[in-house]
């Protein structure tokens, strides 16, 4: 019997002692074969003692059976927590410099007059940069084929709509005047801001540039009251009560009459924006009686009026992506 004793408390300290599920099985097979070794002896007993060393057999080959078991498992919890620990990740580790995120300039901009323009009492709202060709030019009246449409170089896109003219990328945000008066009721005192496109580009255009729009429609305003609000405006955009505004007559096919508007820096006129009263046909256009209602609007870019504001010379530094300009802003 000190036989068995002796070989379970070796297979016991083999097993503990095998480091990986290898060795164990190695050392598994080992005992396995001394204790088959030892059943045959049981055969050449006497049968009375027979019984006996049979249950003590079996009952250290549990004990090594068992002790196999949960060594193996003890070597898998091991292995797993040891492949947890590898695969760890140091949350407490601060990232690598990845430099801190700012607003764009324009984007800046477009915050600032959204501020200004709401505290004044106007709507802001935004429509589609890919526009038909009535809601960008005809309903504007600009008609087919007339020199008026070549101020603006446009970008079309390769789509028609339903009365079988290209789509086009909107060359102004003026468009926004004539969906938003179709949907509201008048008083309306709106602006839209947001991208607009054409083939242009130079120190002072860009493809791609930003406009504000704004539309004023009401029974009795006059010139009057566009020049104060978009005064007011342009002092609170630059932070000087006295800056000095004017508002020079121009042309565009939508309003009448129209002016440009001009603010004076370090002494030079510079202009800011195109402006005018809402053509009779336009408001026509936008379902209203031009009889009863009179409309007032203006369309300034957005890159000059941040470049005003910042002393920026060249347009392309804004879409340039580089981040010793665009940190200056953050
Ligand atoms: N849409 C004109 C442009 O882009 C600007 C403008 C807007 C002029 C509103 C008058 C009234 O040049």
């Amino acid at each position: 019997m000190s036989d068995l004793d002796g070989l379970v408390s070796r297979a016991l300290a083999a097993f503990s002692a095998a480091g990986d599920a290898a060795s164990l099985e190695n050392e598994k097979a080992r005992f396995r074969a001394d204790l088959s070794a030892f059943q045959k002896t049981l055969g050449s007993l006497p049968a009375e003692d027979r019984k006996a060393a049979g249950a003590a057999f079996n009952g250290a080959k549990q004990k090594i059976e068992a002790a196999l078991e949960a060594r193996r498992v003890e070597l898998a919890d091991a292995k797993l927590s040891a492949r947890l620990a590898e695969d760890a990740l140091d949350v407490t580790l601060p990232p690598r410099g990845r430099g801190r995120g700012g607003v764009h300039p324009v984007v800046r901009t477009w915050q600032r007059i959204e501020a200004i323009w709401r505290s004044i009492g106007f709507d802001v709202a935004d429509g589609p940069e890919i526009e038909t060709d009535w809601y960008n030019f005809t309903a504007l009246n600009n008609p087919e084929n007339h020199p008026a449409r070549s101020m603006q170089d446009t970008f079309y896109v390769d789509l028609k709509d339903k009365d079988g003219l290209p789509l086009l990328l909107r060359t102004h945000t003026s468009p926004m005047q004539v969906r938003y008066a179709r949907m509201h009721k008048p008083p309306i005192k709106v602006i839209a801001l947001g991208r607009t496109y054409r083939v242009d580009s130079d120190a002072t255009h860009s493809p791609m540039f930003h406009q504000v729009e704004g539309l004023w429609i009401d029974e009795h305003i006059s010139f009057a009251d566009l020049k104060g609000v978009y005064t007011e405006f342009l002092r609170r955009f630059f932070e000087s009560d006295d800056l000095a505004v004017r508002f020079r007559p121009s042309f565009f096919p939508f309003t009448e009459p129209s002016a440009e508007i001009d603010m004076k820096l370090k002494g030079r006129w510079l202009e800011i924006s195109g402006s005018g009263q809402v053509h009779p046909q336009v408001v026509k256009n936008f379902g209203l009686d031009p009889e009863k209602y009179i409309g007032f609007a203006f369309g300034s870019g957005l890159e000059r009026l941040t470049m005003l504001r910042y002393g920026i010379d060249d347009l392309r530094l804004f879409f340039d992506g580089d981040l010793r300009f665009l940190e200056q802003f953050s």
